[in-house]
């Protein structure tokens, strides 16, 4: 199994280091387009191999995609990350540039990969690359809700104080403030975390996951990069081994949920065949409206992408 990531900077060297511990490749292919970059960052994680004890080659290349070529899953991070008082919504204008040029190449070099897309802002750059890969939309999604339920059951675990390991998560909605964390539809070793914690908690722990990736960048001035370099690698081993995990992904919708034609974060199953299910839940009337307005968010910035006239 081959893996590409590109994109060599903080998420994409992450996810290539977590993919390479994971031992589920034969070979991770790390690329940048800046200068010896990547392969300066891949000869760093190969020459842990050793220690971490892996046999995955990791290898780097300067936006030479022959390299890439017969990839299996190619993980797509290039693009410039947010910065103190930037939107993810800011990054369109340079970002959607990016994921179109890079999507070509990759589709040209492995046209059966499966793209994960993880370049902000997500939803928009997923449906970017969905209308360039001109694949079906199975196998172009993007990474939002395995970071954003991560950081949910993070923040859950240190209030409970209980292990991460026992806290089951959904959430749907676009990758932004109006994402929809669903407490209903979270557990802790099967116990309703509606029946632990009062309506109080629960709101400010939904609030303060809402706003999880601001509030890194509030401390870095960037974007964070171990959690979601992590939650892509998940992704990448849910694939490769044809494990049908469930997981929230950004998935373009075809009638799920009552929408089409927008991408959007909700449950879905992931083997070999990448989305392999689109679950839809049985939603009440509150969680309905909030999806409402996280898609109505999403279309305003696909708004923004319509107007670029890149596709
Ligand atoms: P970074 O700046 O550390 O790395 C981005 C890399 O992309 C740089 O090394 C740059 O040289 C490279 N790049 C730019 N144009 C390229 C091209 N045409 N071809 C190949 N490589 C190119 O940024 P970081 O922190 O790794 O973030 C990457 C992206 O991921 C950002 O858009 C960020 O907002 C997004 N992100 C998304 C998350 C999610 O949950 N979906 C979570 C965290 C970050
Ligand atoms: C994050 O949630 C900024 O999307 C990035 O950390």
């Amino acid at each position: 199994m081959k893996v590409t990531v590109v994109g060599a900077g903080n998420v994409g060297a992450t996810c290539a280091d977590v993919l390479a511990q994971k031992d589920v490749a034969n070979e991770v292919v790390l690329l940048d387009i800046k200068e010896n970059y990547a392969e300066g960052k891949a000869l760093d994680i190969w020459e842990s191999s050793a220690v971490n004890y892996y046999d995955t080659r990791v290898v780097g290349s300067t936006n030479d995609y022959s390299k890439t070529a017969g990839s299996d899953v190619v993980v797509i991070t290039s693009g410039i990350p947010r910065r103190p008082g930037m939107s993810r919504d800011d990054l369109i204008a340079t970002n959607a540039k990016i994921v179109k040029i890079v999507t070509e190449q990759v589709i040209e070099h492995s046209p059966e990969a499966i793209i994960i897309i993880v370049s902000n802002p997500l939803d928009v750059m997923t449906y970017a690359a969905y209308l360039t890969a001109k694949k079906p939309a199975t196998k172009v999604f993007g990474m939002a809700g395995v970071l954003d339920t991560a950081r949910f059951r993070a923040f859950l675990a240190t209030e409970l104080e209980c292990s991460p390991k026992d806290i089951q998560a959904l959430l749907l909605g676009g990758h932004g403030d109006t994402m929809v964390p669903l407490p209903r539809y979270t557990t802790v070793a099967g116990i309703p975390v509606t029946e632990l914690l009062d309506e109080a908690t629960i709101d400010a722990i939904v609030t303060r996951t809402k706003k999880g990736g601001g509030e890194i960048v509030n401390l870095l001035g960037t974007s964070g990069w171990y959690a979601p370099g992590a939650a892509a690698a998940q992704m990448v081993e849910a694939i490769l081994k044809d494990s049908k995990r469930i997981f929230p992904v950004c998935a373009m919708l075809d009638g799920e949920y009552g929408m089409k034609n927008i991408a959007l974060g909700v449950p879905v199953k992931l083997g070999r065949n990448g989305i392999e299910e689109i679950i839809e839940l049985k939603l009440n009337d509150s969680e309905k409206a909030l999806m409402k307005e996280s898609a109505g968010h999403v279309r305003s910035v696909m708004e923004a992408l319509d107007k670029m006239k890149l596709f």
